[in-house]
């Protein structure tokens, strides 16, 4: 990164497509401001993944975060990608560093972050409901921390080909009344607004699981929850991991720590008041 005059603000961005429902540029925007780190972070909606390294290099974005649907077709087109990124298949944070640009996935440690606020992990049984991204993120991250993950899914073969990535158990969604664990942690959208009524999950199975996560922030209590509440379940929502993937990036983007809590704050304020999108 070329030496910049000390009031030019550092330019940070999201890419994606759809972005205007993310949270993100709030989030972030909130964290530098009660840094005192002098930044912008604005959303982009573009339509490719070259697009998105192109805008990088030619505004000199400084850190960038990836979503849907890029976080897999922007890492053809990166100069170096980490371990557990490529591990992963998936990228939701670009660091450029002397126009060198390189990818990371901070979903895991963000994922961890917020567990080990509330549960153990290591010797620790976990379900995790879905096969992509996320699902990918959470049982590489699991099993480093010590975790012992079984993956279901809806569509079985993606299912299988996950677990065999990463040397653990999967199962037909048909196989979730069998089992037992010690945390359920669901990584698919079902049950995200507006789509709030719906849950990836039969109610009579909860009380398998004493700890019951999900990754879906908006709604914070999700009808999954709501259900495991119910259940006798401890229950988590996303919004903390979603924090901490966020802070995550911003260690990753400035080598400092963020204000995590108000951070959290910041999210839940504006979920609470919108009460939707
Ligand atoms: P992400 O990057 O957020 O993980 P993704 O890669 O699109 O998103 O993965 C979404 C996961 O949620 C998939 O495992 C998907 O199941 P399939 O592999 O069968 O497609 C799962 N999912 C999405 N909608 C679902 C639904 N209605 N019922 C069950 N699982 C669903």
């Amino acid at each position: 990164m070329k030496d910049r005059a000390m009031n030019e603000s550092a330019v940070f961005a999201l890419f994606g497509n759809p972005v205007a429902q993310s949270l993100s540029p709030l989030m972030h925007g909130a964290a530098f401001a009660q840094m005192g780190f002098k930044a912008t972070y604005s959303a982009y909606q573009v339509n490719d993944a070259a697009d998105v390294v192109h805008m990088i290099r030619e505004r000199e974005i400084r850190g960038a975060s990836i979503t849907i649907p890029f976080k897999e077709t922007v890492m053809g087109f990166l100069d170096d990608v980490d371990k557990s990124a490529s591990a992963i298949g998936a990228v939701n944070t670009i660091v450029n560093r002397d126009g060198r640009l390189k990818g990371y996935n901070t979903d895991g440690p963000g994922l961890i972050h917020d567990l080990a606020e509330w549960i153990a992990i290591r010797g620790k049984s976990f379900v995790i409901l879905g096969a992509g991204g996320a699902a990918r993120a959470a049982v590489l991250a699991l099993i480093q921390a010590g975790g012992t993950p079984v993956v279901i899914n809806r569509t079985v073969e993606k299912a299988r080909a996950l677990a065999e990535s990463f040397g653990c158990r999967w199962g037909p969604p048909a196989e979730i009344g069998r089992l037992e664990a010690d945390c359920l942690i669901n990584t698919t959208p079902v049950g995200m607004f507006p789509e709030t009524d719906r849950t990836p999950m039969e109610t009579k199975f909860l009380v398998h699981f004493p700890c019951v996560m999900d990754m879906i922030y908006n709604p914070v209590k999700t009808r999954l929850l709501r259900d495991a509440e119910a259940a006798g379940c401890v229950i988590r929502s996303g919004v903390g991991m979603f924090v901490h993937q966020g802070a995550e990036q911003i260690r990753l983007w400035t080598e400092m720590e963020p204000p995590r809590e108000f951070m959290r704050r910041t999210v839940l304020e504006r979920l609470e008041k919108n009460g939707g999108d």
